[in-house]
């Protein structure tokens, strides 16, 4: 194959942009600049990019992260920095949240490049679980157990939130377990019953456990990956 071929496929760039890059000798093949887009590689053949090793990648990657407050789980934002800063592999562009948090919400983000497996985690059809560290302004009430078991109106909704499971731990903390994904729904849950979450800390998805420290990720196992087949 062409180099400029491959390392536009790889690097998910326009060949104008790889002409740029070979011309300030960025590029190197087995150890050796290597200027013209023309040359054909061998697949034997180790090709870097700025000191990185490009890796085909040939099959889909999974990771989970612990996500800092003040990220956005969207890969391209003007005024924000976003969570693929902590990732560093080749073509993190690629990759995508399975259920995003909001910038001041903390914890278990799953990124993955297979789009099938992240709509089984996010589409309300499968009822995935989410569980959520909670800490509120004002202090909690029994109440509210029931009543989120049953489900509340969120304003500007016309359906009950599903059932959702709420663990009261002391006057201003609970775990809140949800199965859908709407819109800030844990902090418009509160809200509708006159309260205000001050902190959010995402720690699992469906079998899966956040176990890594803020701002690390890591690969997900073969048993993670296929608890959502
Ligand atoms: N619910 C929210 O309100 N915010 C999040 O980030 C996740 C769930």
């Amino acid at each position: 194959m062409r180099l400029d071929k491959f390392l536009a496929h790889h690097l998910g760039i326009s060949r104008t942009i790889v002409g740029k890059e070979l011309k300030a000798k960025k590029v190197t093949v087995d150890g050796e600049i290597i200027k013209s887009g023309a040359y054909q590689l061998t697949p034997q053949q180790q090709v870097e990019y700025d000191g990185y090793i490009i890796t085909p990648v040939t099959e889909n990657r999974y990771f989970m992260l612990n996500k800092p407050q003040g990220y956005v789980c969207s890969t391209d934002d003007p005024d924000h920095p976003t969570i693929l800063y902590f990732i560093d592999e080749p073509m993190p562009e690629k990759l995508h949240a399975a259920g995003r948090l909001d910038l001041d919400t903390t914890g278990l983000v799953l990124l993955t490049d297979d789009g099938k497996w992240s709509h089984r985690i996010t589409s309300p059809k499968h009822h995935c679980q989410k569980v959520y560290e909670v800490t509120v302004e004002q202090p909690l009430s029994s109440d509210l157990i029931e009543l989120f078991a049953k489900g509340i109106k969120l304003k500007s909704e016309k359906s009950l939130t599903k059932p959702a499971q709420l663990m009261i731990i002391d006057d201003y903390h609970a775990e809140l377990t949800i199965s859908e994904g709407r819109y800030h729904q844990v902090k418009r849950m509160f809200a509708a019953v006159n309260n205000h979450v001050i902190a959010l800390h995402r720690k699992q998805i469906g079998n899966i456990i956040l176990d890594i420290p803020e701002g690390k990720y890591r690969l997900l196992t073969q048993d993670e990956i296929n608890s959502f087949s």
